[in-house]
């Protein structure tokens, strides 16, 4: 199939790159020319595993093309997906901005009949906003030209994008159109294993099916990190909790590790969109504003360890920080909980030091570059005469690091773990002190 995907970012990257290597001739569209220019020059401007390459052969191969100009695309395309960013508002809503500029744009260009896309993540009723913007776009050039929206909402994980998409748990396809759901199908066919993997429903409940999932999964998050804070309090253990709740197969023990709160592109601002539209159809999320409210003070609780051991002014303290990554295996950064405490460790006075293998360009370019911070190349040389290491993205290689040189790189002795990845006797034999979440 020809398909266009309009915005190439996370999903719209990832997803062009991987309807390509099946076969598809696929040309991404970006109004962003710099990222488009990279990716014509062999340049991915994410880290996502496997991704590269992937980008390179097809491109190479000539079935992966980039431009800036969505005519250029949609002449090609008769299948046009939207994978435009839907960041929050201001007010908390999914700003539709970029999305209905999306609309608008296929109406204005499209020069036969289309199937349009919806992969973004949008509020229910998009759709129709959607289907309106390109009819009167249509109707301006008094276009006769037909097409029909469709909602493909995107379930892919960042840090391992590649393998879900090829691979989903499922596909859901909001279109009660018969011919739509043929070409998604068709489509989506060669990464599923069997076809109950599709999930075929109306465009309002598969609008609202995204945001029930990312509502899920951050209530889970949510509810652990309340557990966590109750045990610290109490003097019981969160991972001994966690043990214990997990191995009810109704629980299960995927989303119930206790952190330093979510972030991330997708969990804070689709939370608080779905509170939104409740609200603008007259009902309070009243469980989904705790959620929200708790994962907010759960990211200042690592940061107030901190300040509970070495006091409200930080001045003359170095502190050694692993991770800035919203989680691992990725360099997004956005929402991510180390920004918050790398500021309130640098407004209290403290030096920082910080290593991530992926995501130091993101910070130096983006979320910390008004403030001074020293990026090191190696998690250890971050540790050299720091007071303290602390740990906000659990990133494999943090996992079994030497303690040895931990011990001897540092000039104090505590580790502050916001992903508890240590045990407390390993730490002890080295003469590390570890403070960890929902523990005394
Ligand atoms: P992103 O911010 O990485 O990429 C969006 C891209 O769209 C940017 O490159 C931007 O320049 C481009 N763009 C904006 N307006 C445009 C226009 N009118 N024409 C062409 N390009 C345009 O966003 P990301 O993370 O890829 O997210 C896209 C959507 O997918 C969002 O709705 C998000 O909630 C959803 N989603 C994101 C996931 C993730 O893990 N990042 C997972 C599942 C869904």
């Amino acid at each position: 199939m020809k398909i266009a995907m309009i915005g190439t970012g996370y999903v719209g990257l990832v997803t062009g790159t991987c309807f390509a290597e099946t076969g598809n001739d696929v040309i991404c569209v970006d109004v962003n020319e710099k990222k488009i220019n990279e990716l014509r020059n062999g340049n991915i401007p994410i880290y996502e595993p496997g991704l590269a390459d992937m980008v390179k052969n097809n491109h190479a191969r000539g079935n992966l093309a980039f431009t800036t100009d969505i005519g250029e695309a949609l002449k090609k395309a008769n299948v046009c997906f939207i994978a435009v960013g839907t960041p929050m508002g201001e007010d908390g809503s999914a700003d539709l901005r970029y999305v209905l500029a999306a609309a608008r744009d296929i109406g204005r260009n499209m020069v036969h009949d289309m199937y349009v896309v919806d992969k973004s993540t949008v509020p229910v009723g998009t759709g129709e906003r959607v289907r309106s913007a390109i009819a009167e776009e249509l109707k301006k050039r008094n276009s006769e030209l037909k097409f029909d929206i469709i909602s493909n909402p995107e379930f892919l994980k960042e840090g391992n994008a590649c393998a879900d998409f090829m691979t989903p748990d499922r596909v859901i396809i909001g279109s009660e159109n018969p011919a739509s759901i043929e070409v998604m199908k068709e489509l989506y066919e060669p990464f599923i294993r069997s076809r109950e993997v599709f999930i075929i429903m109306d465009v309002k409940s598969a609008e609202l099916t995204k945001y029930a999932a990312n509502a899920m999964l951050a209530t889970k998050i949510s509810f652990i990190n309340e557990v966590a804070n109750i045990a610290e309090r109490v003097g019981a253990d969160v991972n001994k909790v966690r043990h214990g709740i997990g191995s009810d197969r109704r629980i299960g023990y995927s989303f119930i590790n206790p952190g330093c709160g979510y972030g991330g592109s997708c969990f804070p601002k689709d939370v608080q969109a779905l509170i939104k539209t409740s609200s603008e159809y007259g009902y309070e999320a009243e469980l989904l504003q705790s959620v929200e409210k708790v994962n907010a003070n759960q990211k200042k609780v690592l940061g107030r360890k901190v300040v509970n051991i070495f006091g409200d002014d930080l001045r003359g303290k170095v502190f050694a920080v692993w991770g800035l990554a919203f989680k691992p295996g990725t360099d997004d950064m956005r929402e991510a909980p180390s920004i918050s405490l790398i500021r309130e460790l640098v407004s209290r006075g403290a030096e920082v030091k910080v290593y991530d293998p992926k995501a130091a360009g993101m910070a130096r370019e983006f979320y910390l570059k008004d403030i001074a911070v020293t990026y090191t190349d190696n998690k250890y040389d971050a540790l050299d005469g720091a007071d303290a290491l602390v740990l906000v993205t659990e990133w494999k290689e943090f996992q079994s690091p030497d303690f040895m040189e931990i011990k001897n790189r540092l000039k104090g002795k505590y580790i502050f773990d916001g992903r508890n990845q240590y045990k407390v006797k390993t730490l002890e034999k080295f003469g590390l002190s570890y403070v960890q979440m929902g523990v005394r």
